[in-house]
């Protein structure tokens, strides 16, 4: 059964659980997909686990379609949700719904993700009033890295809390469908999960959110350049990789590979001919 924007909603009613998790492939998003998630990001987190940046501030639009629409086709029953890039949206509330049109027509989605608070309720509103469910984000915003100094937890002294419960409640009210919390301590994000009617969806936000999100490289112990504490490693992949990489290449040195069962044969009566 394909997930929508009502399961989400409907599973906060239950007090069932929703899981997310990040791909950026046909392949990748088809295993997930098959292992019965109910939504996949495609994140702009690509541009770090995927192209290599150090940030995610150069992933441009064409990036986010192009992976999009290989998202789309692997995933048939989790709802996809494509990322906003940087500037994608913060210029103007019409460039934010072009844009947000064309990751839904282009790459297939069902939903566009973007971050921000108070700063991007109008194109929250523009956005869905255009038919397109928006899932918000708030709190460590990785767009908004150099304005915060780093990738660090917020929501730490009053202030700042008070503003993040203030920021879910605005991006509800402006018709946000859904909401990630990233990096805010676990009792800040279990009072923004009971103040709101939306499902938040946490990365580094603890327990009682009403859902969950990876990025799956870092489940997977794909990406070893950074771990955040919030990751748990639920396989070592990589590793798994490594090891099958070494073993390829010296098959391949020592004869081994290919064998007979992966060659073609061709009978001797047409090889004597070519002679
Ligand atoms: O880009 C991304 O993968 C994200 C998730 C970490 C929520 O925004």
């Amino acid at each position: 059964m394909k997930n929508t924007v009502s399961t989400f909603k409907n599973k906060k009613a239950k007090g069932e659980k929703i899981s997310m998790l990040t791909a950026y492939d046909y392949s990748t998003a088809k295993l997930i997909d098959e292992s019965g998630i109910n939504g996949i990001l495609v994140g702009d987190s690509l541009g770090m686990v995927v192209l290599g940046y150090d940030d995610t501030l150069p992933v441009t639009m064409e990036d986010m379609i192009h992976h999009t629409k290989a998202v789309s086709k692997g995933a048939k029953n989790a709802l996809v949700v494509g990322d906003m890039p940087f500037m994608s949206y913060q210029v103007s509330v019409e460039e934010a719904v072009y844009n947000a049109g064309r990751l839904i027509k282009e790459g297939g989605c069902q939903a566009v993700k973007l971050e921000g608070g108070a700063t991007v309720c109008n194109q929250i509103r523009a956005i869905t009033n255009a038919s397109i469910p928006v899932m918000a984000h708030i709190g460590l915003t990785p767009q908004s890295v150099n304005a915060f100094g780093g990738f660090k937890v917020q929501g730490k002294n009053e202030e700042d809390a008070k503003r993040l419960i203030e920021e879910a409640k605005a991006v509800e009210e402006a018709g946000a469908f859904a909401v990630v919390l990233e990096c805010v301590p676990e009792k800040l994000a279990e009072i923004i999960t009971n103040s709101i009617s939306i499902p938040t969806i946490g990365i580094g936000a603890g327990r009682k959110c009403d859902g969950q999100i990876l990025v799956y490289q870092d489940m997977l112990g794909m990406f070893s350049n950074f771990t955040p504490k919030f990751v748990k490693r639920f396989a070592n992949v990589g590793e798994i990789m490594t090891e099958a990489f070494k073993q390829y290449i010296a098959e391949i040195n020592d004869g081994k590979f290919p064998s007979d069962e992966h060659t073609f044969a061709i009978s001797d009566d047409i090889i004597n001919k070519l002679y």
